[in-house]
């Protein structure tokens, strides 16, 4: 199983993947990561772990992604031999051309009970709506924002003192054991 992980953020998730990895919990090798924001921590702690990292040249807009830096993207997991992308706090809405390259072959995971609070800091979104509990959900990406087929999903309930710091720490906890493990069974059943 080799993995392409693509994120604009601070990694946590990515480094959970190569702990994972590392522990002999998850059988695969993260052949490259990469992001669209050249100074996010990503990248750093991608190059201390000895992974090779690449920028994407993507518009100023920090949501967009043009379809030549999609097609630059698949060029780059292809070379590198990525047969599964993680995309781990990735900003960008993946559409055709990468969709396209890598079908039914990209995991994304969101901090929140898909489909409730779809989009940015969902564990804010959460606490705002006063719900009870909220969650992480590992799910397939399509062309929608955070609507693709849900694979894996685990609840964490929202506690009478909570801020969005503090539930959003919990929820990360949360996140690093569940994406290690949903990437390992997606594997496992699609013969990765
Ligand atoms: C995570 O909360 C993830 O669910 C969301 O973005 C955050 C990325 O965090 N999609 P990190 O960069 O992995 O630390």
């Amino acid at each position: 199983l080799t993995l392409g992980i693509l994120g604009s953020g601070s990694g946590s998730n990515m480094q959970a993947i190569f702990d994972a990895i590392q522990k002999g919990k998850l059988r695969a090798r993260i052949a490259i990561v990469l992001s669209d924001n050249p100074d996010a921590f990503i990248l750093e702690r991608a190059r201390s772990q000895g992974i090779h990292t690449e920028v994407i040249d993507c518009s100023p807009h920090r949501t967009r992604f043009p379809e030549e830096a999609q097609e630059e993207t698949a060029a780059k997991l292809k070379r590198a031999g990525v047969d599964l992308v993680c995309l781990a706090g990735f900003m960008r809405l993946v559409k055709k051309p990468l969709l396209d390259a890598y079908h039914q072959r990209i995991l994304n995971i969101h901090p929140s009970l898909l489909p409730a609070f779809p989009g940015m800091e969902a564990w804010k979104q959460a606490i705002d709506a006063a719900a009870p509990e909220t969650g992480v959900t590992v799910h397939l990406v399509d062309a929608g924002m955070d609507t693709g087929p849900i694979l894996e999903q685990e609840v964490v309930p929202i506690l009478p003192y909570d801020t969005a710091e503090t539930l959003h720490a919990r929820i990360q906890i949360v996140e690093h054991q569940l994406y290690p493990e949903a990437i390992s069974k997606f594997a496992s059943e699609n013969n990765l």
